[in-house]
């Protein structure tokens, strides 16, 4: 049979399939997410997310000197704190747990690249990401609270500041107050594109932050839609995010494409607890392979344009790199 084109000819080989492989990936995009919380010596597994730690303040270095000995650009802190009221105020107490937590991170392991998940559904006796009014989270009493959060994180040694909440205008109210307290140079990175999503179950084990009632579809999104996706994002844009988020990642990765191709911003993507619940479990079972999978989802979602890549398996994936198995 006559032939010209041959696709498999440029996969005959491991060297030529490597040589023109489309998407190259770098361990300084990779952010890996971390849990503080109160207390002294405790390194407390998350039983559903096995290989997870809540990490209490002394012990947080160690972690740090991990991720950052394994080549990981950048870490995400969220904050559990003891205490949790109506106003969520141990958010932006100068002395809260993520505050001192930055603080000493960035102190004792300057050399990574630290992001403040701005929110409130972990310090909130409710468990919502806001202020109540009756049953509905008022968005603009949450915005006052947000610039709060984001500028104490900032003080307390934040490099970067990423909001969650998904209230309206959340990115110009804290744009604005960065500025007024003089942080124009620190980047927003905006939770932008982020879906009301059952895959969020493991995180809110993880930090105490289930809604108390209800759930969260008032301000999070509806998964069934894409145009109110790039809606979001380009009002963030226009707010003044540096970085757009979609999240979570391995079934939001059309919205990752849509985006990268609509806008001039970077895109990050977070593979959630979820993602990284099922794959533990599935790999425990013996029905997956952990590597292979994890391997696989990241390329994925760099092939679907993510610059900036958030996952609980960050530092299995920098040795992956390293290997030469993945990038
Ligand atoms: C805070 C926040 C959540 C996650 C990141 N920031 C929880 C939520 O929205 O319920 C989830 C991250 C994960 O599942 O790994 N709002």
């Amino acid at each position: 049979m006559e032939m010209t084109i041959r696709p498999r000819r440029l996969r005959t080989t491991a060297k030529l399939r490597k040589m023109v492989r489309e998407t190259r990936m770098d361990k300084s995009s990779l952010v890996y997410p971390i849990f503080v919380r109160e207390g002294e010596n405790i390194k407390e597994e998350i039983p559903t997310m096995p290989g997870q730690y809540r990490w209490s303040l002394d012990r947080l270095p160690e972690i740090l000197y991990e991720t950052a000995d394994a080549g990981v650009g950048s870490v995400m802190l969220f904050g559990i704190p003891d205490h949790k009221d109506e106003a969520g105020s141990q958010a932006y107490a100068c002395d809260g747990i993520i505050q001192r937590a930055m603080e000493k991170a960035k102190k004792e392991v300057p050399g990574l690249f630290y992001i403040g998940d701005v929110c409130m559904c972990e310090y909130t006796s409710h468990g919502h990401c806001g202020i109540l009014k009756g049953e509905y989270v008022d968005n603009d009493l949450t915005l006052e609270k947000l610039a709060q959060i984001a500028v104490s994180q900032v003080q307390a040694g934040a490099d970067m500041v990423a909001p969650s909440d998904m209230m309206d205008g959340h990115i110009q109210a804290i744009r604005e107050a960065l500025d007024k307290n003089g942080f124009v140079t620190t980047p927003i990175m905006s939770y932008a594109v982020k879906y009301a999503s059952a895959f969020y179950g493991p995180f809110r084990d993880a930090a105490g932050s289930a809604p108390a009632f209800g759930d969260r579809k008032s301000y999070q999104m509806d998964y069934h839609n894409r145009r109110e996706g790039m809606k979001e994002a380009l009002l963030d844009i226009e707010e003044g995010a540096d970085l757009i988020m979609v999240k979570p990642a391995m079934s939001y990765l059309d919205m990752v494409r849509e985006i990268k191709d609509a806008t001039d911003v970077p895109m990050a993507a977070y593979s959630v607890s979820g993602e990284y619940a099922m794959v533990k479990a599935g790999a425990k079972l013996g029905y997956v392979d952990e590597a292979s999978i994890l391997c696989e989802m990241a390329a994925c979602a760099y092939r679907a344009g993510v610059d900036v890549y958030m996952t609980y398996f960050a530092k299995e994936l920098a040795y992956f790199m390293d290997e030469g198995r993945i990038g």
